[in-house]
């Protein structure tokens, strides 16, 4: 099994003479006022959640967009300030981005571009020429902020996900000894859609500065290979799954990401879950009769979100017999609200809340608690730990670490997972209830069946999703990642079965 302290030997042992700089674009602690006070925030997204164990163990420098309205309060003056707060482990470098910049780069090009062009939802990507320079200026800010952290010693630069696709390049010509690799967290598209892409030969060239890509899955590496193959011009080697362009080398892989099980695990047997389980338990007004439901996430149109209160409302409808006794608690989480898409879907998700508890309540009793708000660690455990059954409806998702997260609470070792088909994360945790989600009918047969299946069924579900996750955990994606590139062997009993 491979654990943290495997990873911290691994470093240890094969790039201690390296400095690690790991560069995304949302920050994994944002300082913001809170009634005149400045707190110290952990966002939503599975991104920062997955990367900060590897970066409290191994220490380094993070590089991310300082977004928070205190960030400028908090750092010295080479904007630089030790995190996590309480028990500093590693250096969070913060880059300013002006509003307008922001506006174009992020909500622009990324986000209403790249986004909605490799999750293939059905909402139409937005490609505006003034947006993909403001992407080129900001992944040059980013560049010139690594390059300053870099110095000229050994250093390995982690870039993260779809914000940074020309940061690779501009790294390798400013240092050719950099090493340099990336992970693309967000499925990659078919080479017919991403033909769509007015940019997609300089995106290409951009992210094949990096010495290793990695994706969530096989078919976004074939995925990629294929866009390069038709795009630009090179050498792809599709057995080894290479790509030689301008005589340098650029491995591509598939790394299915994840979460530190252990630390979930822990969590959620602690005295402080127990006592926010008391605390939902009241608030939920549950006295042991009802049976409760589960959805988290940020508001996003490819969760899912509709389709699975549709399910419900569809279940409600068919078996009267839940009427006054389900509970479905769908905590969203804001997210990206200057995007047009997604004040769409967060108005959909108010007006479906309120037709469905206005169809079905009953005295006291409503359908959906919906909780528009971020929680911290300790209350999202207890929710998973209360609930019968977690859904994870996602339209299209690279990969999906709440499913992850809701399988490593449950140290009960009983609940269900719904989970969509069209999640990354569903290649590995097939004891999971899957579903296609834009089957209303499937959501509400899949719902139906995590109520009534038996306990003995359940339990033996939630064992192998447990073990499953327990093994092949965060360390474990990072271990294979820094062996890809240092070119050994991986031991064999840490292969992914
Ligand atoms: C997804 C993306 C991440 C992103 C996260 C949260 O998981 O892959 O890169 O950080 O969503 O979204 P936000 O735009 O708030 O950073």
């Amino acid at each position: 099994m491979w654990k943290q302290a495997d990873l911290m030997r691994l470093i240890e042992e094969r790039i201690k003479d390296y400095r690690l700089i790991v560069v995304s674009n949302r920050e994994p602690y944002i300082h913001r006022f809170r009634d005149g006070r400045v707190v110290c925030e952990r966002p939503a997204g599975g991104v920062t959640a997955a990367l900060d164990p590897i970066l409290r163990a191994s220490g380094g420098v993070w590089v991310a967009h300082g977004s928070g309205d205190a960030d400028r309060l908090t750092v010295d003056g080479s904007d630089h300030v030790a995190v996590p707060p309480e028990e500093p482990r590693y250096t969070l470098r913060r880059v300013w981005l002006s509003r307008d910049l922001e506006g174009a780069y992020y909500y622009g090009l990324a986000n209403q571009g790249l986004w909605p062009l490799c999750h293939v939802a059905f909402v139409r990507p937005m490609f505006r020429p003034a947006e993909w320079a403001a992407y080129r200026e900001a992944n040059r800010r980013f560049a010139d902020a690594v390059l300053e952290e870099a110095g000229e010693g050994p250093t390995f630069v982690f870039i993260q996900d779809y914000h940074f696709g020309l940061l690779p390049r501009m790294l390798k010509e400013a240092n050719p000894n950099l090493v340099i690799a990336q992970f693309w967290h967000i499925p990659w598209p078919n080479r017919e859609i991403f033909r769509t892409f007015p940019w997609g030969a300089e995106l290409l060239d951009g992210l094949l500065g990096n010495d290793l890509m990695g994706f969530q899955l096989r078919a976004h590496v074939d995925n990629f290979m294929d866009a390069v193959d038709v795009t630009v011009e090179s050498m792809v080697d599709r057995e080894h799954t290479e790509v030689t362009r301008g005589g340098r080398v650029t491995r591509v892989r598939a790394f299915p990401i994840s979460i530190d099980y252990d630390e979930h695990d822990q969590l959620a047997r602690s005295a402080a879950v127990e006592a926010a389980m008391e605390e939902w338990r009241g608030r939920l007004r549950l006295d042991g009769t009802q049976r409760l439901g589960l959805g988290i996430e940020r508001l996003d149109y490819t969760k899912g979100i509709p389709e699975r209160l549709r399910g419900l409302d569809h279940l409600l409808a068919q078996r009267p017999e839940y009427r006054g006794r389900l509970i479905f608690v769908q905590v969203g989480v804001p997210s990206r609200l200057h995007v047009p898409a997604y004040r769409q879907v967060d108005e959909e998700v108010d007006a479906l809340v309120e037709s469905i508890n206005w169809r079905w309540g009953e005295g006291s009793w409503q359908p959906i608690v919906y909780l528009k708000r971020h929680f911290g660690p300790v209350e999202m455990a207890a929710l998973h730990r209360l609930a019968d059954f977690c859904v994870v409806s996602s339209i299209h998702d690279g990969q999906n670490l709440v499913a992850k997260e809701f399988v490593s609470s449950r140290v009960d070792g009983d609940g269900v997972l719904v989970l969509s088909r069209f999640t990354g994360a569903a290649r590995e945790l097939v004891d999971a209830v899957q579903v296609n989600p834009f089957s209303i009918e499937e959501l509400a047969d899949a719902m139906e069946q995590a109520l009534t299946m038996n306990a003995a069924d359940r339990q033996r579900r939630m064992q192998r999703l447990r073990a499953t996750v327990e093994r092949n955990n965060v360390y474990r994606w990072a271990g294979k990642i820094l062996h890809a590139l240092l070119q050994i062997d991986f031991p064999a009993d840490a292969e992914v079965s």
